[in-house]
């Protein structure tokens, strides 16, 4: 076979290197100056007063709905189309997810869809900025804020993605971001809590560390979810190379919307001008009609000649064995027993079923060579369905 193109990459070089050097000759892991400048390099990227360094997005968004006073049986509405810990992070906090339809176009959760969603026990919104692409953030606000309900972003996968000119992260009450190996930027593993609120700021950070509040009190029953200083040393000097990266991706993922742009059975999504979308993959929809196979198919025809794509997400989460069956902890928990509310296996939503399947990410991570795109391109261009 010839050339192999990667869907995703971690670029790392000297820099990182010598601050993971440092940390080794320090003899200091947790909690130290890498996190501490860690946080702050991302607080004044995001334009927002705090971030708090944890050790992965899931337990990013569980610490916010934590602060933000989710209770046992409280519901948030999360969209259906999103990776698995949006919703399973609400299970964690003891909360329920209530799934809300996704908006065609942006393929994030759709307004229009709230009033369904919401009930006396909402206790917050949880819009994704899918693929990089920011949700419609002026109206899920003004929903949420009209109903007094709070707003947490998961921008796990939107790494300085802009709307109306704001970072996502710090447009609604709590934003949350991973830096798993995949993402714009990584950390090996890291996520990072950014909110405005002095006092969520200060709550979050004790929950991350045991619920201490002193060295000797736990005021509330926390967690170890510290950053290590050895994950930090990477963040910290990747977060200075994330506009240099997002440019990237932005150049070739346009030049792959473009140069594909006459295909028929691949279409590029639609980038609203007053967004920046941070193409965590170059995104298209697979004309599945068109092309007679299913994009399940198509990716596993291009991985078979090389060019490895992503392929997400092939159902809805509410048809996700977990939420179908109920399986909390180890028991129907935080469902209550026989929740006809929260009956996920009778669930249809008319944009997610539509869109299921069909989601197709090229690869435009900044390690590509000319040639990598090239390849791409002329992969795709050539792709034959009855081959
Ligand atoms: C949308 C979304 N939310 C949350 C997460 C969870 O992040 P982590 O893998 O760091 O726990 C991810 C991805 O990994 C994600 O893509």
């Amino acid at each position: 076979m010839g050339r192999k193109v990667s869907v995703a990459e971690p670029i790392l070089g000297d820099a990182e290197r010598e601050n993971i050097a440092e940390v080794l000759e320090s003899g200091r892991f947790v909690q130290g100056p890498f996190v501490e400048q860690f946080e702050a390099k991302w607080a004044d990227y995001v334009g927002v007063n705090h971030a708090v360094a944890v050790t992965n997005g899931t337990v990013a968004i569980q610490l916010a709905l934590n602060a933000l006073g989710v209770e046992p049986g409280d519901e948030v509405v999360v969209p259906s189309l999103t990776f698995g810990s949006t919703a399973t992070a609400v299970v964690h906090q003891g909360g329920v997810p209530v799934f809300g339809d996704i908006d065609r176009e942006l393929y994030t959760l759709d307004h229009r869809d709230l009033e369904r969603c919401v009930s006396d026990r909402t206790a917050a919104i949880m819009p994704v900025h899918l693929y990089g692409q920011p949700a419609a953030m002026d109206e899920i606000r003004e929903f949420a804020d009209s109903r007094d309900i709070a707003v947490v972003e998961d921008a796990a996968q939107a790494h300085g993605a802009k709307y109306k000119g704001e970072r996502v992260g710090s447009i609604g009450d709590v934003g949350c971001f991973s830096f798993y190996a995949t993402k714009n930027i990584t950390s090996g593993e890291g996520g990072m809590v950014t909110t405005d609120d002095d006092e969520l700021a200060a709550e979050i950070r004790s929950l991350r560390n045991h619920g201490l509040v002193d060295r000797d009190t736990h005021e509330k029953v926390g967690y170890n979810y510290r950053m290590s200083e050895l994950h930090a040393a990477v963040g910290a000097k990747q977060v200075e190379r994330l506009s240099d990266f997002n440019a990237k991706r932005r150049r070739i993922s346009e030049q792959l919307a473009d140069e594909l742009s006459d295909l028929d059975w691949l279409e590029p999504v639609t980038v609203p001008d007053h967004v920046e979308h941070a193409y965590f993959w170059a995104p298209f929809e697979v004309q599945t009609d068109v092309i007679g196979l299913s994009g399940k198919e198509v990716w596993r025809r291009l991985k078979e000649q090389g060019v490895e794509t992503r392929h997400r997400y092939d159902r809805p989460l509410y048809e996700q064995p977990a939420f179908v069956e109920h399986e909390g902890f180890n028991s129907e928990f935080p469902w209550s027993e026989n929740d006809a509310d929260h009956d996920y296996s009778s669930m249809s939503l008319p944009n997610v079923e539509d869109v299921v399947g069909k989601m197709l990410g090229l690869p435009n991570h900044p390690g590509l060579e000319e040639e990598d795109i090239d390849y791409v391109i002329e992969t795709v261009r050539e792709f034959d369905p009855k081959a």
